[in-house]
């Protein structure tokens, strides 16, 4: 499968259709669908399982998962730290000024296809975001990850295959709702890109089912992580028809999953 583009990954999308495009996400995952909130409840868990003191949420878009868990008293005492290649720095500011004893983001842009040091006592998710990295180059990611002492948890909100395609389609309502639902904040912009000349929604619907065609099958996430963890490291697949979540402990921690 070559790796066709996603308009979220070009540089050349008008800021202001990127912010409405990532507000259709938000929308989607946090309110037509329990996705976000369901992602921060089995992120609190792993990283109780793990003891993991902080939370990097990688590829965070609008932290949507930080948010979540930020206004969870489970994760009082934890670090949770938003970061992306290109960080919605405002939304990141306003987490932090909302909770400054558990909000830490990283406002400099971090690449994760780039090998990174992190603690063992951090948990690293990535959102809807490692599919992102064409498939040849993921296996790399992975091995510099493998050699990292963190745990990570990938939560995938779609899956490659026919009911899972066509379910992307129902995000057109989301989007084409979104004027309405968005706030009063921004109305125009979203009036213009979802009514007037909605680009965005079109874009939105040809991303989703780009990123289905992207998604590993899990004996593709088995072979991976079985030559890059070894027996060493313990590893879980959780899969449905429209979602997958793929975990793996911290080097001196209990299993995920
Ligand atoms: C589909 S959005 C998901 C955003 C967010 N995680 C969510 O669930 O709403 C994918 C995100 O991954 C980020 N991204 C893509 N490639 C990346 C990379 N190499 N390093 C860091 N972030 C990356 C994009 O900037 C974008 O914010």
């Amino acid at each position: 499968m070559p790796h066709l583009f996603e308009f979220t990954d070009q540089s050349w999308v008008p800021s202001s259709a990127r912010a409405t495009f990532f507000e259709i996400l938000d929308l989607c995952n946090s309110r037509f669908r329990d996705y976000n909130a369901s992602v921060a409840n089995k992120a609190v868990e792993i990283a109780a399982e793990q003891g993991a003191d902080t939370i990097v949420e990688l590829g965070a878009g609008r932290a949507p998962i930080t948010r979540h868990l930020a206004a969870d008293p489970r994760t009082d005492g934890l670090t949770l730290v938003p970061c992306d290649l290109k960080p919605h720095a405002h939304l990141y500011r306003e987490l932090e000024a909302a909770h400054p004893d558990k909000v830490s983001p990283i406002y400099e842009s971090v690449d994760f296809s780039q090998p990174l040091r992190w603690d063992a006592g951090a948990l690293l998710i990535f959102c809807a975001a490692l599919h992102h990295v064409p498939s040849k180059q993921r296996p790399a990611i992975l091995a510099a990850l493998a050699e990292g002492d963190a745990a990570v948890a990938v939560f995938e909100p779609m899956r490659c295959s026919l009911p899972s395609i066509v379910s992307v389609f129902g995000a057109i309502a989301p989007a084409l709702l979104l004027p309405v639902l968005g706030g009063t904040s921004g109305l125009v912009r979203r009036i213009f890109w979802c009514w007037l000349f909605p680009a965005v929604p079109a874009m939105f619907i040809w991303d989703a089912v780009v990123s289905c065609l992207r998604q590993w099958s899990d004996q593709q996430w088995r072979r991976q992580l079985e030559e890059v963890l070894g027996s060493s490291r313990t590893f879980t697949i959780l899969s449905g028809w429209h979602s997958q979540i793929v975990t793996w402990a911290a080097r001196t921690g209990a299993a995920a999953g």
